[in-house]
């Protein structure tokens, strides 16, 4: 019996049907449906590149360098999500903000549980040599409501695009720290100016930027993590007006309102009294805080 097709051979456009077919039991139908369209988009996917064995084998090869080189620092898959702009698009799905709330940006793989809780105005620069950097905010509601004692997050690179844990040789914690608003939904610290740097590019998601010719920089910027009760917690970042990665970040996490103005001054006196004789930065931004149960 050659030549004749049975109901069992599935071709390359009926077998994608017969995958679907067997989640059709699902109890779960979260599941169900996630799992159909994973196979039915995956199918399409296949159709349309028609892959060589080789390349399958390449693509096996590249996830699993991918999970291998995941631990409890390093998570590769999250950052084949960032690179391929799947992070940033489950953002946006997920935080459609209302009118006043701070737009969210990625969390990226350096923040670090257990910062070091400061007063108010105090130096996070940890000894670092950079241009000194004044940050002073207030957050609110979305009604414009200041909201007291918000827990604040906040980390950044330093002069040379490092982070603190990036450097296995410091002993402390340094461009990190929390703070709590005060009665007037206020904090400020001092720090310094936060530089472009690259993300992690020696495992396979730099092998993947490199074979595509992308570059791996992200633009200058400070990240905040605000956390109040009766609200969303928000992630996000300040990216410096002017940096020269703003329209390019490697992980496509800037939105034009997270983009503030780094206020340039000469050697004279902070407004908390403070004495520069050098030049020096400050920054003024506010976050607006997205109820937790929305309304209406
Ligand atoms: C970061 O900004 O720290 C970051 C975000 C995503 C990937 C890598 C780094
Ligand atoms: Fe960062």
């Amino acid at each position: 019996m050659t030549g004749m097709k049975h109901a069992r051979d599935f071709d390359e456009h009926s077998i994608t049907e017969a995958v679907a077919e067997r989640f059709s039991a699902t109890p779960d139908p979260r599941l169900k449906t996630i799992m159909t369209s994973l196979v039915r988009h995956l199918h399409d996917f296949v159709r349309e590149v028609e892959p060589s064995f080789d390349e399958w084998l390449a693509t096996i090869d590249f996830l699993t360098r991918t999970g291998k080189m995941c631990d409890d620092k390093r998570q590769e898959f999250i950052l084949l999500s960032d690179t391929l702009g799947i992070s940033m698009l489950v953002d946006a799905i997920n935080h459609r903000m209302p009118e006043g709330a701070t737009a969210t940006t990625v969390l990226g793989p350096f923040y670090v549980m257990g910062a070091p809780e400061l007063a108010l105005g105090s130096d996070i620069s940890g000894g670092f040599e950079g241009m000194p950097l004044h940050v002073a905010s207030t957050v609110r509601s979305v009604e414009g409501r200041p909201v007291a004692g918000a827990i604040v997050d906040v980390w950044q690179s330093d002069d040379d695009g490092y982070y603190d844990v990036q450097r296995p040789d410091l002993e402390a914690p340094a461009l990190r720290a929390r703070f709590r608003t005060d009665q007037n939904g206020r904090f400020s610290f001092w720090s310094i100016m936060p530089t472009f740097y690259p993300i992690p590019d020696d495992g396979p998601v730099g092998d993947m930027l490199k074979a595509t010719k992308r570059h791996p920089y992200r633009p200058a910027h400070i990240h905040f993590m605000i956390a109040a009760e009766g609200f969303e917690t928000l992630i996000t970042h300040v990216f410096v007006e002017g940096d020269p990665y703003l329209d390019g970040d490697a992980v496509f996490g800037v939105k034009q309102s997270l983009i503030a103005e780094f206020k340039a001054h000469g050697p004279g006196e902070a407004p908390d009294g403070r004495r520069l004789d050098r030049d020096w930065r400050s920054l003024a931004y506010d976050f607006g805080l997205k109820p937790a149960i929305s309304r209406g």
